[in-house]
């Protein structure tokens, strides 16, 4: 499902002495299935503009467009939106409620005219997604889990609803690294499924990784908009805009230092391990 924004502008506290202008005129469209990582440093407007598309702020000018259709219009069915954007707050797992992790992940679906049946099987695949076993802990309180697995219920909760544009904001700020990775998988698996993915996030290494397309934000504004490879190439606009490099960069510049060539600068993991593999070819590399 496609989102688009045109010329979007965003202020809180309008007409106030307090007035700040939090999105200027973003023009902006994803396609249909796109996984797309947004990046910025903090106050840039990343939140802001992941709430206008899930429709959670109204524009003060401009338009926002899910399927081509102005979600802000009069008429148009919120309820149908609720249905396709599924959005994961930053620490969602302060917002868990419900006495059994059943009930929670069912909130959602709860109003949905689906059968008790239905929904209970909507509910069981999403906990599945997410890695857990769903007899074992449906009865179980979400409270009684660790940080990172709160968090899975609370992705289950987004993703109940079978949405096609799924928004996490800054899904795995503070968990550990094997929470991190198990999530990127689930990521990947839910873009399988068809659903445009908008990934808010400050690692530039998983973004290089997952991400077909990476925005970076800047005082409201999209000030680059292109692959991983395109928004990387240039360390000097990286460093403007406070995107970071990620360690594969930081590794690579270090081996360059060293004397070592890469046919093509690496921005993932594996190429470079590739580029590394490739140098030692042939070489007896351990005692030379
Ligand atoms: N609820 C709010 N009330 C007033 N100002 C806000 C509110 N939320 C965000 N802002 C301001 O809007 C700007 C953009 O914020 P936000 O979209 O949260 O940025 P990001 O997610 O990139 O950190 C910042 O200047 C921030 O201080
Ligand atoms: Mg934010």
């Amino acid at each position: 499902m496609s989102i688009e924004l045109n010329h979007v502008s965003f202020c809180y506290d309008s007409h106030t002495a307090d007035e700040i202008a939090a999105l200027r005129e973003v023009e902006l469209f994803i396609g249909d299935g796109e996984f797309v990582g947004i990046m910025g440093h903090t106050g840039c407007g990343k939140t802001t503009l992941a709430q206008l598309v899930a429709g959670l702020l109204t524009p003060l000018a401009g338009a926002v467009k899910i399927d081509g259709a102005d979600i802000n219009k009069k008429g148009y069915d919120r309820k149908l939106l609720r249905k396709k954007v599924g959005f994961v707050f930053q620490y969602p797992e302060h917002q868990l409620f419900e006495t059994t992790v059943e009930r929670e992940v069912a909130f959602g679906i709860k109003n949905s005219g689906l059968s008790k049946g239905e929904q209970k099987e909507r509910v069981r695949a999403a906990l599945e997604c997410m890695g857990f076993p769903f007899e074992k802990i449906r009865k179980e309180s979400p409270l009684s889990f660790s940080g990172g697995e709160k968090r899975r219920i609370a992705i289950a909760g987004a993703i109940v609803s079978e949405p096609d544009i799924l928004i996490l904001d800054e899904p795995t700020a503070g968990l550990d690294a094997k929470s991190r990775a198990s999530f990127h998988k689930i990521m990947v698996k839910l873009n399988h499924r068809k659903a445009t993915v908008l990934w808010i996030s400050h690692d530039a290494d998983s973004l290089c990784e997952y991400a077909g397309r990476i925005l970076v934000l800047e005082k409201g504004k999209v000030v680059m908009d292109g692959t991983p490879r395109e928004v990387f190439a240039d360390p000097a606009k990286t460093e403007q805009y406070q995107i970071g490099a990620g360690r594969v960069r930081v590794i690579s510049e270090m081996l360059q230092k060293q004397g070592f060539r890469f046919r093509q600068e690496p921005i993932r993991y594996r190429e470079l391990l590739d580029g590394l593999c490739n140098h030692f070819k042939g070489r007896n590399v351990i005692g030379e």
